[in-house]
């Protein structure tokens, strides 16, 4: 059996506070520090806990040379100890997975700290509302009490700064201000096919492609995307819409067509409360979408590049702003959130996530006639003003 270190790791110290009753009996502060290391790995969905010696001896080792299993018993304990954490690969069948994950990293052209960074961003169930809830963080009476004031909502005025003109007859203004995020949904009301067919047009569609160079063909939405590469993809959840099944479906591009996910989870209702880590204001929306990213697509051109992952991260945001306009223009309410559970969506959709991975899920749909969970409609676009 032959092994090598992980090539995209990195240590990162802890010093986790505890009580210490003896240091507070002897005049000192009651808080004493335990010191402790993990190395966070990027094909690894958790950091691991070593000792330093271990450390050490991980940093020494190569990740492009393979060596054979040492004879010498300790040295043999400590190389088995971290195959079995996977920051050691090996040959051996055994530890096949971990060495397989490892090498689709190391094939694929992440930078390693955004390798590190989405890797481990990653939420596998977690109940954010829950946690929020827990820590008592969920108004912003609550965030002032912990954290105090927040910086201030504008930078201070420039002197000598010249006033603009409003445009007062803006035509496109009303729509504008008729989006609001819908924490409100109407579950029970279908979205019609027609409807939500005519926004994934608007959005998501290919409305023309290109090629380049034979096989090198580039699509024209009506969103802006880095390098022009367009690498997100969308997988409709499909819970209340006219004419069509509930259940999970990829969207297509080019064809513009739902194609049928054969793992469709049997409980759409506590799969899309998961997804979106406890937020139920989300769950109830008739019409999921969660945006993926090929990253193998951006990475083709932007290769191990610092601005890649930032770059797919911003096209995100392109697709959930003009979700929100297209959603606003007929009537629907719309969402986005990053607050989601990726390794639920990764499991339903088969994804491996450093190939394919979640970055954010957007909802739409009929807004409820009641608002019970609180939106941000200052000007009363979207619910009668109360005073
Ligand atoms: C990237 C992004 C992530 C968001 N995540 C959440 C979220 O997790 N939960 C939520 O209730 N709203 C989320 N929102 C919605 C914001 O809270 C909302 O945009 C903000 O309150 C302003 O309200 P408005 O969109 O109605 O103008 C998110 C918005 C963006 C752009």
């Amino acid at each position: 059996m032959n092994f090598r270190r992980c090539r995209t790791m990195i240590v990162e110290p802890l010093e986790k506070p505890h009580f210490d009753l003896d240091g507070l009996l002897s005049g000192g502060s009651g808080v004493s520090f335990e010191q402790s290391l993990q190395v966070v790995a990027a094909h690894l969905p958790a950091p691991c806990a070593v000792d330093v010696a271990s450390c050490l001896w991980l940093l020494q080792c190569s990740a492009e040379q393979w060596q054979p299993l040492p004879m010498e018993p300790d040295a043999r304990q400590r190389v088995l100890a971290l195959l079995e954490q996977g920051l050691l690969v090996s040959d051996d069948p055994a530890y096949a997975t971990a060495a397989a994950a490892e090498q689709q990293v190391r094939d694929s052209q992440w930078w390693p700290l955004s390798a590190l960074h989405y890797q481990h961003s990653r939420w596998d169930g977690v109940d954010s509302v829950g946690d929020m809830e827990r820590s008592q963080l969920t108004t912003a009476q609550d965030l002032v009490s912990n954290f105090g004031p927040p910086p201030a909502e504008a930078p201070i005025r420039r002197p000598g700064a010249q006033p603009l003109p409003r445009c007062d007859d803006d035509p496109t203004q009303a729509q504008l201000q008729a989006r609001a995020t819908c924490r409100n949904f109407d579950g029970t009301r279908a979205v019609p096919l027609p409807m939500l067919a005519r926004l994934l047009q608007q959005v998501l569609m290919a409305q023309a492609h290109v090629e380049t160079e034979p096989g090198v063909r580039f699509l024209k939405k009506n969103i802006p995307s880095a390098g022009s590469l367009h690498p997100l993809e969308a997988y409709v959840v499909a819970r209340n819409v006219e004419r069509v099944p509930p259940g999970l479906y990829h969207y297509h591009a080019t064809e513009h067509e739902l194609g049928p996910i054969a793992s469709t989870p049997n409980d759409l209702d506590s799969f899309c409360h998961c997804l979106l880590a406890g937020q139920h204001w989300f769950a109830s929306a008739p019409v999921l979408l969660i945006l993926t990213c090929r990253f193998e697509r951006t990475f083709w051109k932007y290769r191990s590049h610092a601005k890649a992952y930032r770059a797919v991260t911003l096209d995100a945001g392109h697709v959930s702003q003009a979700i929100y306009s297209a959603a606003t223009a007929q009537g629907l309410g719309a969402f986005v959130t990053a607050a989601i559970n990726e390794a639920e969506a990764e499991r339903a959709l088969g994804l491996q996530p450093m190939a394919e991975g979640a970055l954010a899920v957007c909802g739409v749909g009929w807004r409820a006639t009641e608002r019970v969970t609180a939106e941000l409609d200052p000007l009363g676009r979207v619910w009668p003003v109360t005073r």
